[in-house]
């Protein structure tokens, strides 16, 4: 999704609003530094796994109706996917008190800024937040998009299309803005579970 290289890996790692994925525990048994930041943060074990079995049949009941706008070569179907995702979120689940303790789930509201020195990480790592919910609007977006590169060296945000597979009519205009002191480019990658999306967008600082 990100062409995250073995180098990349061994970066000190932040990743936006990471929710109940399992990308932090992999990491740390992995060995890798990563520090995941998300409102959802605020609530229990016990809490969170409430809200993902509420929602669980919702979420797939969304994926079922736009079941022809993703690809179903390495994920066969619905039922499938459905194990990966709570597989996923059972891992992270696992690891979450843990993790808080290590702080590495740490509360963070965007865009408000957040608690780290300019550069603090050297990547930042963004999935299925910004773009996929156009209504926050441009401004959202740009305030978010400035404060996670305030504190990396570069960010990577995918997908960059919401739901529907549609980029949002603002990209062009916040890739001028960010363009105007950033290295912006969008990369394209081999991960394409959307049929509208293969690529992610890189943000990157002068070294
Ligand atoms: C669809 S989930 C994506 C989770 C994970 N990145 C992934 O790809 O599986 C969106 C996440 O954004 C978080 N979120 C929503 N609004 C936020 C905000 N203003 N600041 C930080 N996180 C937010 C939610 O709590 C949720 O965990």
């Amino acid at each position: 999704m990100f062409n995250l290289t073995t180098a990349d890996l061994n970066k000190k790692i932040v990743s936006f609003a990471d929710g109940p994925a399992s990308f932090n525990a992999e990491a740390k048994t992995a060995g890798y530094d990563v520090t995941s930041l998300d409102i959802v943060y605020q609530f229990s074990t016990a809490e969170i796994k409430g809200r993902i079995n509420e929602t669980k049949e919702i979420v797939l009941e969304q994926t079922r109706r736009n079941a022809e706008n993703y690809n179903w070569h390495e994920i066969k179907d619905i039922t499938e996917l459905e194990s990966i995702r709570m597989g996923a979120m059972e891992t992270f689940l696992q690891d979450y008190d843990q993790g808080k303790r290590e702080k590495r789930y740490l509360i963070h509201e965007f865009p408000y800024q957040t608690p780290f020195a300019e550069n603090h990480f050297d990547l930042g790592l963004c999935s299925h937040f910004l773009f996929l919910y156009p209504g926050l609007g441009c401004s959202f977006h740009l305030e978010t998009l400035e404060e996670m590169i305030r504190i990396c060296q570069e960010v990577r945000v995918s997908p960059l299309v919401d739901l529907d597979g549609t980029r949002p009519e603002f990209f062009q205009r916040l890739m001028e803005e960010l363009g105007e002191r950033y290295t912006v480019a969008v990369c394209q990658t081999d991960y394409a579970f959307l049929k509208s999306e293969n690529s992610y967008l890189s943000i990157m600082k002068a070294e």
